[in-house]
Parts: C-alpha cells; structure tokens; sequence
C-alpha cells in the first residue's frame, strides 16, 4: 500500500493584534474570498460568529462560548490577542476518495478573557468549502466542563434532510422538510424503531444535518476530530431556526478534560451544489496527520460474510440454535467462494462463546464447531482474509476487560480486520457520551497496537479521525442494509439521502450487493401460501426496495474502504451482473459528482487508486431520474470500453427489479452517455482504456 507522505503546512500572513484590548470584531475570510467568518463580542462582551457565503448568510450572528466548573465564558469577554495566518498544505491519504487533498485555509484564533482573567480562544479555519472552529483551553489542570453554548442561528427556513436527535443511534429514517415543520410527529417517524434512543429535545437533529438554502446553496453541519468529549446533537427552535448543541452530560459533567484541552471541530460544510458536499473533504481535513507508521495490515478490501444468511434467520449467530452459521465447513463454502471470485475477505460472525443473551461474551474462545486456527490457515493458503467480528451487546465493562486478549487472540491467528457491535442500551453511559467516544477512540488506538484495522457498528457518527488513524477502515451509523432484511425495511428515498448526510461524515459500511431482492418469496415467510390480505400486509416487509442495478451503484456512490457483498454466495453464481462486484475497486484516486439532488438521484463518477479505470454509479430515490452526462472526466485520446449496467423499460423495484440490462460500448473523452433509473434503481458503469 501506499505509504504517507504529509507535505508539509505553510503558514503565511500573519496578522497580529497590536491593541486587543479595545477591539471587538475581526473578519476572516476563505483563500477564495467566498466565505467570510466574522466574530464579534456585544454589548454585554458575549462572543457571537456569523458566517455568510457568496451573498448568502448562512448563519445569523450565533452564539459561542464554553461554561466550566470554575470559569464562564459566556459573556463580560474581552479580546486578549488575536492571529489571522494563512495556512497552505496538501496530504495524500492512505486510502480514500483522492490521491491528494488540498487543505489550504485561513486561520483565525482569538484569545478571549473573563472577568476573572481566564482565557479562552476560539480558533477558525476558513476553507474555500466551509468553516470549523473550535474552543482551546489553556492551562496545566485538570478540568470539568458543563457545557457548551455553541448554536448555529440560521437564516432561512431551509429546506432539511434530517434524522432525529439521540444520543445513542443514527440507525434513523431521514425525514425532508423545511425547518419550519419539523415537528414531533416527524421525529417520532425518524426515530422509531431503533434497540435504545434518548432524545434531548422535541425537535432536533443528528449530524451531518444537511440542508438547502433558499437561494439554493447547500449546507452540512457536523463536527470533525472527536477526541475525548461527547458526540454532538443539535436542538432547534423551529419558529426562529435556531439550534444548539446538545452534548450528553453525566450528572452536569459534559466532559472531564485534562489541560490544555481543545473541544472537536464544529464544522459548516457549504456548496453551492449538492454534489460538492460529496466532493468535499473539510472533515478530513480539520483532522491530525496519520500517526501511524505501520500500515502493512490495514487492508481496503470488499468483503463476503457469514452475516446475511443469519439476518435471514437461515442459520443463527448461537451454537445453542441448533443452526449455527459459522461453522468450519460453511466458512469454508465462503473461502472457496471469495478465492474463486477475487473477493479479498470473508466476515465471520457469531464464532466466539457468549452468544444468546447479548451479554458476556468470550473473545478468545471459539465454539466448538468453528476450528479457527485450521480457518485462518485454510484461508491463508487461498489468498483471503477472515475478518474477525466482535459483538459487544454493549456490554463494554466487559468488552473493555477482554480488548488486549481478543486483539491478541487475533493477531496470533493471523486476523487484522476486526469488526465490533454494540447493539443495545449500554449500562449507565449514552453512545455519544464521552466515555464511550474515549472507548471508541480507544478500541483504534489499541487496535494499531496489536495491527489491528476496525470497523465499528453500532458507533458515534464518524468525525474524520480515520486520517489520524488510518486503521478505522469503516463504521456503521445508519439504517443500513440489515434493516431490510428484518424490520419494514429501508425507504425508497432512504440511499439516496445517505449519500449527502450520513456519508459525508466518512466511510459507510452499508454492506450493498443483494441481488435476491425478494426473499420472502422463499425465506422468511412462504409467500405463496399468504391470503391475498396477507401479503398486502407483508408487501413492505421482508424485501429491499431497490432495483439490481442500484445495488450495484452503491460500490460506487457509497464510499468505504472496505464494501461488503453482502448476499447469500449462492445468489451470486451465474449471475453476469456480478462481474462489475468483483471488479469495482474501493480504493479511489479521484471522485467526481455528475448529477445530484438530494433524496432523489445522485451519480457520481470515481477513478480507481493507481489505475485509468473510472467507475460511474448512479441512484434513484422514488421517482424515476433520466439524463445524460460527458465523459469529460476521461483523459483526451485513448479508446475505452464501457460496461454498462442498467435498469430496463421493464424494470421495477416492486415486480421485477432484477431485469439489469447489460450493454458494452465504446467511448472517447467528450462523448456522452444516457442514464434511465427507473423508481429506486440505478446504473453501474465500468469504463476501461482498451489496448
Ligand atoms: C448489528 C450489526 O449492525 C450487524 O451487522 C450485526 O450482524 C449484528 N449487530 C449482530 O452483531
Ligand atoms: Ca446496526
């Protein structure tokens, strides 16, 4: 894999305060000029901050500030200091979206002080797409802070696409509304049926919280760099569009922070499309360079499992169900499988001791029927990887207990991939409480350690810290796939709104490629033998509301480093439409948005990492998309071949979404190429030189 290379940050300009002490306001603006930041303190020395792009005022003057057990920064503030510099710095990911990542920006810190002479400052970052800013704490103490006073005052009534705040899950629906009708009955749609969920208000928000302006730019507010302080939810006052942050507290403790100490970056991602939400790479970017330094074992892959089949409750994760899925020879089935079709690993999970009441699991013992070590080496010889799986229950004292024993325990197998779950109400704590981010973070951090790469389900939203550490390859935090196999399923709008919020935090694990998209038929229940009135009843349930072709999509429009294929193996064989599975990449080094309009299609184009192959998926959400889009991504000159999967005139996610036409063509830069999605379908396209 390709190693790191940091560039380097230039800093340049600065601007230095001479005489603070009178001063009350300061501007900062995007290297581009297009984003202006101004801060100021008001008459009562409260601090504020408004942010306008192009013409558009994104947000009112809104309120800053940070309450601790023994200073307020709320008001009565004067400016101590203040810096303007210019920040220049390009970085090459280990893995990810782009080859390089431009992170130029300018920087603004503003030293504030209280009453008391305790400072506080505020620190901005200005990019050309969006705003951070955070609060840094000085000192040499420990401290407690109770409360952050952060809001975000918008200016309009925006259009949102949103699911509703709770501080322990974003398995949600996404609900579309302007700010002005969100209301309970919303947010009790947004967040039903989910295992636990602790909402701190009436009408709010989880992030990335994305919204459309009525002059028609776009908004995403989230936070990046979350390190040892709790995950943030938003409250809004639907009749003045103001919203606060809402962090969980224990017992008034928001956070118990050793000094100096700097809060998570609040972040304002701004386009003036949809698609340049995607495009944007601001969260990375407020983020540290990778720290690490061994990489050999983090491994970007696609990935089958032992995983659907008991979703589809045809085997069981428990040995005691008398159905047990991850015994030797059905792993090996999906070895064989992976070897035969290129599939780099093969997920595992329900192998340990501990399954059945979702507490006190054993991470180093196996079941009896799943012969690790004889896997691992059986594996080995056909070129895969297993991937380990830890299912807490959210039973984390014990998780926590066991972590050095069970990443060792892998290692000695020779297993570097390790997914973990914490399906539950986790005793005492929120997900989004800073304990449990301090246990995420730290679930990496040792992962690292023992060359461990994780993929968390069941986490707090991911804030870019895979640029720190690589090895979080992925995580959950949505409705994914599962949802479909076993709840009312996902709605037909529901991929379509991941890709510009959820997504747009970092890699999505959503586990795309069902190509049986009607197991009810045979599966779950016999569908031949429902009452007419039955199987309108069960007509939602059980199934995925996709067409075959959008399933394909996802490898493309969804971005993750590693991209289960999630179906049964044996819906796989003889299927042509497979063929583009096993060969999109998942590693980019180039990410194009062609079309997109949120909750309704989105198409967007990626070029393999060291490779000319570009890969084109594009979704549909309720209703149908056509179009036409230029190939002028392609370098000028050579010939390429284009694979192209599509839905047909025939096709319907309803009665027959899995006719996928597929059509070979040959095409030149310039050239443009029509896309027909009908009503939760899709295209998947492969576009290869020829030589
Ligand atoms: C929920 C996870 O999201 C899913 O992928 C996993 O199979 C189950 N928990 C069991 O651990
Ligand atoms: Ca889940």
């Amino acid at each position: 894999m390709k190693n790191f290379f940091q560039t380097g940050i230039l800093i340049s300009g600065l601007l230095l305060c001479m005489s603070c002490d009178h001063k009350t306001e300061t501007t900062a603006y995007s290297p581009d000029k297009n984003i202006s930041v101004h801060f100021n303190l008001d008459k009562e020395g409260a601090p504020l901050y408004q942010v306008i792009y192009h013409n558009d005022t994104i947000l009112q003057p809104s309120p800053l500030g940070l309450l601790l057990q023994n200073a307020d920064f709320e008001k009565d503030l004067t400016i101590a200091d203040m810096h303007i510099i210019d920040r220049q710095e390009t970085w090459n990911p280990v893995w990810g979206q782009y080859d390089e990542i431009n992170a130029d920006c300018t920087e603004m810190s503003i030293d504030l002080k209280n009453k008391n002479k305790q400072f506080l400052t505020i620190v901005f970052r200005v990019f050309d797409n969006g705003v951070g800013f955070r609060y840094v704490l000085p000192g040499d103490t420990d401290a407690v802070i109770r409360q952050e006073l952060t809001g975000f005052n918008l200016s309009s009534d925006n259009m949102a696409y949103w699911n509703g705040s709770d501080w322990e899950t974003d398995e949600h629906f996404y609900i579309e509304s302007k700010l002005s009708e969100v209301d309970q009955a919303k947010m009790e749609r947004s967040i039903s049926g989910s295992y636990s969920q602790s909402s701190p208000c009436k009408t709010g928000f989880n992030t990335p919280l994305t919204m459309e302006t009525p002059a028609g730019n776009f908004i995403s507010i989230h936070e990046a760099a979350l390190w040892n302080y709790p995950a943030m939810s938003l409250c809004l006052d639907p009749q003045s569009y103001r919203m606060n942050v809402a962090l969980p507290d224990m017992n008034g403790v928001t956070a118990q922070v050793q000094l100096p100490f700097s809060t998570p970056w609040r972040v304002i991602m701004l386009g003036s499309t949809a698609g340049e939400l995607i495009e944007s790479s601001l969260i990375l970017n407020l983020n540290e360079p990778n720290k690490l330094t061994d990489l050999s074992y983090i491994t970007p892959m696609k990935y089958l499992g032992v995983w659907w089949e008991m979703h589809l409750k045809l085997s069981d994760w428990s040995l005691e169900s008398g159905k047990h899925g991850a015994n030797t020879d059905n792993v090996k089935r999906y070895i064989d499988f992976a070897a035969e079709h290129g599939i780099k690993g093969v997920l595992v999970e329900g192998w340990n001791k501990g399954w059945g009441e979702w507490k006190d699991y054993i991470f180093t013992q196996p079941y009896e029927d799943f012969d690790i070590v004889q896997l691992a080496n059986y594996a080995k010889s056909k070129g895969v990887l297993l991937i380990g799986h830890h299912e807490t229950g959210a039973d984390v004292k014990n998780y926590i207990s066991q972590m050095d024993s069970a990443y060792q325990f892998y290692k000695n197998v020779g297993i570097h991939t390790v997914k973990t779950g914490y399906v539950g109400k986790i005793a005492n704590q929120y997900h989004f409480d800073q304990f449990m981010v301090n246990h995420f973070n730290e679930t990496v951090i040792k992962g690292s350690q023992y060359q461990i790469a994780i993929n968390i389900h069941e986490p707090v939203h991911p804030t870019g810290i895979c640029r720190t550490y690589p090895n979080l390859l992925s995580g959950e935090g949505m409705r994914g796939q599962e949802y479909n196999a076993w709840s009312e399923g996902n709605d037909l709008n529901h991929d379509v709104t991941l890709s510009f919020t959820r997504n747009l935090a970092g890699p999505m694990d959503y586990t795309p490629g069902i190509f049986d998209l009607q197991f009810l038929n045979t599966i779950n229940k016999d569908y031949k033998k429902l009452t007419p009135a039955q199987k309108e009843e069960y007509k939602w349930q059980y199934r995925v509301r996709t067409t075959l072709a959008h399933q394909l999509a996802l490898y493309v429009v969804f971005y993750s480093p590693i991209q289960m294929v999630a179906d049964l193996p044996e819906n796989y064989v003889d299927q042509p439409a497979f063929d583009f599975i096993k060969e999109v990449p998942v590693d980019w080094s180039d990410t194009k948005v062609l079309s997109a309009k949120i909750g309704r299609h989105v198409l967007i184009a990626r070029k393999g990492k060291a490779s000319q192959d570009w890969y084109v998926g594009g979704i549909a959400g309720e209703k149908p998309f056509q179009g036409t889009f230029l190939l002028d991504f392609l370098e000028d000159g050579p010939e390429y071949e284009a694979v192209i999967y599509a839905d047909t005139k025939d096709t319907s996610w309803d009665k027959n979404p899995t006719a996928c036409m597929i059509s070979k063509q040959i095409v030149r830069y310039g050239d443009s190429l029509p896309v027909k999605m009908v009503a939760g379908g899709g295209i998947a396209i492969s576009i290869r030189p020829r030589f």
